[in-house]
């Protein structure tokens, strides 16, 4: 099972997070992490469940809202999604369908059923840099004490946890490399392979691709709608009406609206990347990615 572990960068940053089978998992998972990576393995999938796999701050709130409108034909802002990992199975299985679930855990951790090609998943990714540089502010957003007694950074130390991988759900490269193989391997036409850099500038031909690919026959109009819903202007008017945020956040943050959104730009990274950050930065991404079938746009 789980133990508990505190890691350490060279400027005295640092996280507290769970360590199992070599793996980070952040301290609200369920459980000993061991008991419920083995209930998901095993949970009862339903053909209309849907799964958003994403890295953090790649734009699984973007996703999951997206989604959820096309399944329940329904256009109400739902705040965050319920995710698998700090949700007990019982709550999950107690959910009305359609479900939309979100998840940081890779492709090779979800459900059996899954990777027998029941439901569907939605992964979104995003560019390492946009990522880190969202995780950042993020971090800074969690201002209750309690979070800054287990989680407190510089941002060389959260480059530093990023870069060599101490992280929750570990290195974003390892990740990549990680759904390169789901590629090459998973047979079955389950998943949908979604950019966030792709969506900003065409989210209209996303909303149809996803609801395509969700088998939802909604006609123009209700695509023509989900797309103005979920644009990142109304999607924060939304999140800041919502005055009581699920109680994951309120015991995270002192703010009376979701943290989530912040800039939803691509290329916000360049206000915070140093030259020499950026340039180890791109020497690691080289070594690592070069031969991955996933690319990124930067800017
Ligand atoms: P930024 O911090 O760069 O703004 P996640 O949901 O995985 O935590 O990702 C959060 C990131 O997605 C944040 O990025 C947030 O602003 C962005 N995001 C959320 N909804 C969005 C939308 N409708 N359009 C563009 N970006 C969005």
């Amino acid at each position: 099972m789980a133990e508990s572990v505190e890691v350490h960068s060279a400027d005295g940053s640092f996280m507290n997070m769970l360590k199992y089978d070599g793996r980070y998992y952040v301290t609200h998972f369920v459980g000993n992490v061991k008991d419920h990576l083995a209930a998901i393995d095993v949970m009862d999938v339903r053909e209309d469940d849907t799964f958003i796999l994403s890295y953090p701050k790649s734009g699984t709130h973007w996703a999951f809202t997206l989604a959820s409108m096309l399944r329940t034909g329904e256009t109400a802002y739902r705040g965050s999604p319920t995710f698998l990992d700090y949700t007990d199975m019982q709550t999950i299985d107690n959910l009305p369908s359609p479900r939309v679930l979100a998840t940081h855990l890779t492709f090779d951790f979800m459900p059996k059923q899954v990777k027998e090609g029941k439901g569907k998943v939605v992964a979104i990714f995003r560019n390492p840099k946009d990522v880190i540089t969202s995780l950042r502010t993020f971090g800074k957003k969690m201002d209750h004490k309690d979070f800054q007694k287990v989680y407190k950074t510089t941002w060389e130390g959260l480059l530093e946890f990023y870069m060599d991988g101490r992280i929750f759900y570990g290195s974003w490269f390892e990740y990549i490399q990680n759904w390169d193989k789901v590629r090459r391997e998973h047979k079955e036409t389950n998943i949908l392979y979604l950019t966030y850099e792709d969506m900003i500038p065409d989210l209209r031909s996303h909303v149809q691709k996803l609801a395509v690919f969700l088998e939802v026959t909604f006609g123009p109009e209700f695509l023509d709608t989900v797309t103005e819903k979920c644009t990142f202007r109304n999607m924060v008017t939304e999140a800041t009406k919502a005055v009581a945020p699920s109680k994951q956040w309120k015991d995270m943050t002192s703010q009376k609206t979701l943290p989530i959104y912040r800039k939803g730009e691509v290329g916000d990274w360049k206000n915070f990347f140093t030259v020499s950050q950026n340039e180890q930065f791109d020497q690691v991404y080289k070594e690592k990615i070069e031969t991955s079938s996933f690319s990124f746009r930067f800017e």
